[in-house]
């Protein structure tokens, strides 16, 4: 208890209005401006994993004199059940913050959170030289503070510290420059999220210069100022480890390479969501495994990538489902609310292989067509999301506002192998190739097998079955 006093005294929470509120299912507590005489219920908080502080102004208690710990102190304070500590709508002032931050190193918590914060003052680290944290994610959000550029010098004793963090985000916070120094410092850095700031092309090569980040794996740079799709490629090309880029909310187009540019060879999952794309930029990492371009302009996609799972395509303005010839690992495919009438017969039956598909909210043609298709991929299960509700008919006349799932078979079933075909798997396969030579035998050549190269009137006799 003394050390959890302590360490809320020395943050001078005591004197606005405001007790503590412990949610034990959440074991969550929060306090809110508490007052001297209302520090007591902090004691509430010891059983808590996270604590909120919210609300106050510590600029006053700058001077507070801290004094050392003593060995129960100590003992108390390494005790505690803490693991994250949430600092929010306060006016914190870097000395005081310098002061306290060595008291965490007797703690155990991992995760600190500053929110709408303001840190005032400009203050020497030298307590901290050295000096360990358990601490490893730290976030800001919707934080104001001075300048990063130019205090090397002032954050060089945190540098042991630093050097050991593993996630770090800093969002909403009018960010617009990062020095290469604070990458150099977060040597162990694994996950760095800088969404919504103000970062534009010409702030990312400083940011990740040579030796900065060098073991990241997650980087987002969603909604900043970003517009060159090479410039970024150039800028993030020396970060060796990254997997996952997320610069979605940028408005991207090509930009003017200086170089061809390849991404890091390690990334797998790329979002370019809501990205101002009409087509799709190369290059595209090659080893891919989740490509998001949802919420674009696309009118038209074609991609290879030999290891990509997973695709989204949803909110585009696509007439017609992109092959997936050249995606043999694709497992995901959405496809929902673009201006897709059919699917295409022979890529249907490649879709039955998919675990996951979405073709929701398009204007479907209800006639003999590819929209029998999609009731083979219901049939199967692969439409997870909005069947039955999210597929309906736009056309024929006779059919609009109908559900495609309520259309009767005998209007849709122009192609009897997807009606057969039983599971989502190579069995689906065996049963249409079973139907299809069957029908074959009979003399009808049903269309989906068009696609291999036969003559279109061949295929007619299956439009009317
Ligand atoms: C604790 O949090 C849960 C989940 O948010 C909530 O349903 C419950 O009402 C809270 N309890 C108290 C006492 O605030
Ligand atoms: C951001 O923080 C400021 C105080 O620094 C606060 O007034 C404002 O409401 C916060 N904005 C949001 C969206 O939380
Ligand atoms: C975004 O970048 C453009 C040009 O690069 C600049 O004119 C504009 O001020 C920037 N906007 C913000 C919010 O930083
Ligand atoms: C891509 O970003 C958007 C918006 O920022 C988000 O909603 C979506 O879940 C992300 N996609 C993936 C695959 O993470
Ligand atoms: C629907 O498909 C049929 C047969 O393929 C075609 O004749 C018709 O024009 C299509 N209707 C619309 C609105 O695209």
């Amino acid at each position: 208890m003394r050390g959890a006093a302590l360490l809320l005294l020395a943050l001078g929470l005591q004197q606005a209005e405001g007790r503590c509120v412990f949610n034990r299912t959440q074991e969550y507590c929060l306090c809110y401006r508490l007052t001297q005489e209302s520090a007591g219920s902090v004691i509430q908080c010891l059983a808590a994993s996270a604590v909120e502080f919210q609300g106050g102004d510590l600029e006053k208690y700058a001077d507070f004199p801290i004094e050392d710990l003593d060995d129960s102190t100590i003992d108390m304070l390494g005790s505690l059940q803490i693991r994250k500590i949430i600092f929010s709508d306060l006016l914190v002032p870097e000395v005081l913050l310098a002061r306290v931050l060595r008291f965490f190193s007797y703690t155990q918590v991992q995760e600190m959170v500053f929110k709408s914060c303001s840190f005032v003052g400009r203050s020497s680290w030298a307590d901290m030289a050295g000096r360990a944290l358990p601490i490893v994610s730290l976030r800001f959000h919707n934080v104001t503070a001075a300048a990063l550029a130019g205090r090397e010098q002032d954050l060089s004793p945190l540098s042991r510290w630093l050097g050991a963090l593993q996630e770090l985000s800093v969002t909403a916070s009018r960010l617009a420059v990062l020095p290469c120094a604070v990458g150099q410092a977060l040597r162990a850095l694994r996950s760095l999220d800088l969404a919504r700031n103000s970062l534009g092309d010409d702030s990312l090569a400083p940011a990740f210069c040579q030796g900065a980040f060098t073991q990241l794996r997650v980087l987002s740079l969603r909604h900043n100022n970003l517009t060159s799709y090479s410039g970024v490629c150039g800028s993030v090309r020396l970060l060796g480890e990254l997997q996952h880029l997320d610069l979605s909310h940028n408005a991207l187009t090509a930009g003017t390479p200086s170089s061809p540019c390849q991404w890091p060879a390690t990334l797998r999952i790329f979002n370019l969501s809501s990205a101002g794309l009409d087509h799709v930029l190369a290059p595209l990492p090659p080893a891919l495994e989740v490509l998001d371009l949802s919420s674009n302009r696309l009118h038209a996609v074609d991609i290879s990538l030999r290891s990509l799972q997973a695709l989204f395509l949803s909110r585009n303005a696509l007439p017609a489902a992109p092959s997936i010839r050249g995606c043999p690992a694709l497992h995901t495919l959405h496809l929902d609310n673009n201006l897709i009438a059919e699917l295409p017969r022979d890529e249907a039956l490649l879709l039955e292989h998919l675990q996951d598909v979405a073709v929701a909210g398009n204007p479907f043609n209800c006639t003999c067509g590819g929209a029998g298709a999609v009731q083979a991929l219901a049939a199967v299960g692969c439409l997870r999301q909005g069947w039955p509700q999210g597929y309906v008919c736009h056309a024929p006349a006779r059919y609009q506002g109908v559900l495609l799932r309520d259309v009767p078979t005998s209007v849709l079933q122009c192609n009897p192998a997807a009606v057969l075909a039983p599971v989502c798997t190579g069995l689906a396969l065996l049963c249409v190739a079973v139907a299809g030579g069957l029908l074959w035998a009979r003399g009808a050549r049903p269309r989906w097998l068009c696609g291999l190269g036969q003559r279109e009137d061949a295929c007619s006799g299956a439009e009317h079955l």
